[in-house]
C-alpha cells in the first residue's frame, strides 16, 4: 500500500527521494508525488500512474531542495489521479499520509464551512489544512502538526514540510508504520526499511502517539502532549543486495530462487541434531506455548495459509488444538480466548492492519501472543510477547513466496519444539523430522532446476480461463496457495478444494477446458486421491499433478506431471510450493503481466 519517505539533508535531496520512491513501488501504488521546500516556498510535483511519469515530469520541470517528502498512493479515498496523488498541499504546508482519516467527512465539512476550499478527494488533504489552522495561530510548526492531529480519529503515518521551515521535518505515528532513519548529515522518515537502506542502517521505530521533528544533525521525539520521549535507535542487518534483483527478470523469480538459502538461514542455530532439539530463540522459549491448553493462529493472505499448515503441524506433532482464523474475520466475531491460550500472528510484514488488531485483542484477553514475521521490530513483532523471526530477508514481489516457505519452516520447527516439550514425539521421530527438514534447502535446489520445464506447461496453459487446485491434507492449504498465486499475478480464476470434496460441487465445472492441478504426493491420502483423479480423468478433466518422484500411476493419467523427492509428509509442502510458484510465474511472465506490482494488490496492508 502506500509508501512514504522523507528527508532533511544538506544537499538536493530529491534523486535521494526519487530513488526511494523506487524502492516503495513494490508495496503496490497507483500515483507518486513529492514535494520540497525551498526559497521560494512548497514545490510539487505529482503525475497519476507509474513512478515513470512522475520522473518524466521532473525531467521537464525539475525540482531541488534540502528537505523534501515523498509518496507512493495506493487509493483508499478518491480515485487515483494527480490531484488525488501526494503530496497534499494547503497554503504553507505539505503533507504525506498513509492510513484512513476517519472523521474526514465531518472536519471536512466544518472546514469547508469556514471558507476552506479543497483541491481533492482525499482525507489526507483535510490534515494539511487542519495544519496549516493551527499554525497560523500558534506560529510553532511542530505544535501545529500535534494541534491538528489531536482533532483526528483513524489511522496515520504522516510526514509534513512548512514553507516557513525549510530545514524541518515533521512526522507522527498512530497505526500506521513509520520509522526514523539516522543518517549522516541527512536524516529520513519512511514507511519501510529498505526504502533508505542504501543511506542508514540505523532505525528508531517510533510507537503509536509519537511525534518527530527532526533537522539534518539531529532528531527529537515528543508524545501528544509535546514532552520530550526517547526511543533507542536499532542496526538493521539486512542486505541491502537482498532487495535488488540481481539479475533475474523479476523479484518474484528472485525470490522463488532464494529459497533454499533462506530456509536454511531461519533453521540456522535453531536446530540441534545431537539431541533431537529445536532451539527456538530465548524469548519464544520463555513464553512456554507448550503449557497452554490451545492455540489460536490469525494471519492474513498467504500468512494464513501457512497458518492452516500450523494446524496441522501442530496438532500432529504435540497433539494441542490449534484453530486458524483469517484477521479480518477473527476481529469482528467475538471469538473466545483465555488467558490459558496461546495466540500466533503470522506475518510477513509484521504491519498488516487487520493482523495488528488481532493481536491486541489477544493482549487484552491476556494470551501469549508470539508472532512469527519476517520484518524485525514491526509493529506486530513489539506488539507480541516474544517475536520468531523468518528471515527471509526483504521480499518484494507483491506475491510471497520466500515469506511463506520460512513461515512454513519456522512452524515446522515450532511444532517439532512443542511436540518435544509435551513428550508427544519422541527423539527418534524427531530426530527423523529434523533430518527431513534439513534436506529441504538442496532438495529444493534440484527442483528449482525444473523452471523451464514449469514454463513449458505454462505456455499450454495461457487460454484457460479458470483452474481448479485439488489437495488433501498438508497439501490442502498448498492448492490455496497455488490457487491465490495464480489469481494475484495471473488475472485469471482459480479456486482450491479439498479433493475430497470434489464430489460435492466442483466435479460439475470439469470438462477438457479446465485445468486441474493436483498436488498428490505419496502420503497417508495418496490412494483416496488418485480415485478423485480418476473421476476428473473419466469426465475428459486436463491433469497436471505433483507426484512423489517414480510414482507411475498418477504420472500416466496427467497431461504434465512434476516430481518431488520421496519425504516424511509433514515436509512436502514446502516441496510441492515451489511448482505452484514457479506456475503462477510463467503463466503471468508469458501473458505479459507485470509480474512484481499486479494490478490493485498492495505488499502490506496496513489499513482495513
Ligand atoms: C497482502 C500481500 C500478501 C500477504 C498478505 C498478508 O495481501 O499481497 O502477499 O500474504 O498481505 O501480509 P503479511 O505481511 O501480514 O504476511
Amino acid at each position: 500500500m502506500c509508501g512514504i519517505t522523507g528527508c532533511v539533508s544538506t544537499q538536493d535531496c530529491v534523486p535521494l527521494m526519487i530513488e526511494s520512491l523506487g524502492r516503495l513501488a513494490y508495496r503496490g501504488y497507483d500515483s507518486a508525488g513529492v514535494a520540497v521546500c525551498d526559497a521560494g516556498g512548497i514545490k510539487l510535483r505529482r503525475e497519476h500512474g507509474k513512478l515513470e511519469n512522475l520522473m518524466a515530469l521532473l525531467a521537464r520541470q525539475p525540482l531541488s531542495g534540502r528537505t523534501g517528502i515523498g509518496h507512493t498512493r495506493w487509493a483508499t479515498h478518491g480515485r487515483p489521479s494527480e490531484s488525488n496523488a501526494h503530496p497534499q498541499t494547503y497554503k504553507k504546508i505539505a503533507i504525506v499520509h498513509n492510513g484512513i482519516i476517519e472523521n474526514f467527512m465531518p472536519l471536512r465539512a466544518e472546514l469547508e464551512a469556514g471558507g476552506h476550499v479543497f483541491s481533492s478527494e482525499t482525507d489526507t488533504e483535510i490534515v494539511a489544512h487542519l495544519i496549516s489552522d493551527a499554525y497560523e495561530t500558534c506560529a510553532d510548526f511542530s505544535k501545529a502538526v500535534r494541534i491538528a492531529l489531536a482533532r483526528v480519529r483513524g489511522s496515520y503515518a504522516i510526514v509534513a514540510i512548512c514553507a516557513d521551515c525549510p530545514d524541518e521535518l515533521v512526522a507522527a505515528r498512530l497505526q500506521s508504520p513509520l520509522l526514523v532513519g539516522l543518517g549522516n548529515n541527512m536524516n529520513f522518515a519512511t514507511s519501510d526499511i529498505s526504502a533508505v537502506l542504501p543511506y542508514t542502517r540505523r532505525f528508531i521505530f517510533l510507537e503509536d502517539g509519537d511525534f518527530v521533528r527532526m533537522t539534518h544533525d539531529a532528531v527529537s521525539l515528543f508524545d501528544a502532549q509535546g514532552k520530550i520521549i526517547t526511543r533507542e535507535a536499532k542496526t538493521i542487518e539486512w542486505d541491502i543486495r537482498a532487495a535488488e534483483k540481481q539479475g533475474y527478470p523479476h523479484y518474484m523469480l528472485k525470490e522463488i530462487f532464494e529459497q533454499p538459502a533462506k530456509i536454511t538461514d531461519t533453521f540456522r542455530g535453531r536446530i540441534l541434531s545431537e539431541s533431537a532439539e529445536v532451539n527456538l530463540d530465548a524469548p519464544v522459549n520463555a513464553l512456554e506455548l507448550e503449557n497452554v491448553s490451545r492455540i489460536q493462529i490469525v494471519a492474513c493472505g498467504t500468512s494464513y495459509h501457512a497458518g492452516l499448515l500450523g494446524k496441522y503441524m501442530i496438532e500432529k506433532m504435540a497433539r494441542l488444538p490449534v484453530d486458524v482464523d483469517v484477521a479480518s474475520e477473527y476481529r469482528y466475531r467475538d471469538p473466545i480466548l483465555k488467558p490459558d491460550d496461546g495466540f500466533i500472528a503470522i506475518s510477513q510484514s509484521g504491519e498488516t492492519a487487520d493482523t495488528y488488531a488481532c493481536v491486541k485483542m489477544a493482549r487484552a484477553a491476556g494470551a501469549k501472543i508470539l508472532a512469527i514475521c519476517n520484518v524485525m521490530d514491526s509493529s506486530i513483532a513489539r506488539a507480541s510477547d516474544a517475536a520468531f523471526y523468518t528471515r527471509a530477508d526483504p521480499e518484494i514481489g507483491v506475491a510471497s513466496t520466500k515469506a511463506f516457505t520460512t513461515q512454513v519452516a519456522s512452524l515446522a520447527l515450532l511444532a517439532i519444539h512443542l511436540g518435544r516439550k509435551r513428550n508427544f514425539l519422541d527423539a527418534e521421530r524427531a530426530r527423523t523430522c529434523l533430518e527431513a527438514l534439513r534436506r529441504v534447502p538442496s532438495e529444493m535446489e534440484v527442483m528449482l532446476e525444473q523452471s523451464d520445464d514449469v514454463r513449458k506447461t505454462a505456455q499450454k496453459l495461457l487460454r484457460a480461463n479458470s483452474f481448479l487446485y485439488l489437495g488433501r491434507n498438508v497439501h490442502y492449504p498448498i492448492a490455496l496457495e497455488g490457487a491465490l498465486k495464480l489469481k494475484e499475478i495471473t488475472y485469471i480464476h482459480a479456486e482450491a478444494y479439498p479433493s475430497g470434496e470434489m464430489k460435492h460441487g466442483p466435479i460439475a465445472l470439469i470438462d477438457d477446458r479446465l485445468p486441474v492441478i493436483v498436488i498428490a504426493p505419496k502420503n497417508s491420502t495418496y490412494e483416496k486421491t488418485l480415485s478423485n483423479l480418476q473421476e476428473v480423468r473419466a469426465r475428459g478433466g486436463r491433469i497436471i499433478s505433483i507426484v512423489s518422484e517414480g510414482d507411475e500411476d498418477l504420472s500416466k493419467l496427467s497431461e504434465a506431471y512434476f516430481t518431488i523427492p520421496n519425504c516424511d509428509e509433514f515436509v512436502q509442502p514446502l516441496y510441492s510450493v515451489i511448482y505452484l510458484q514457479l506456475l503462477a510465474y510463467h503463466i503471468a511472465d508469458l501473458l505479459g503481466h507485470d509480474v512484481d506490482h499486479p494490478r490493485n494488490l498492495a505488499k502490506s496492508v496496513t489499513v482495513e
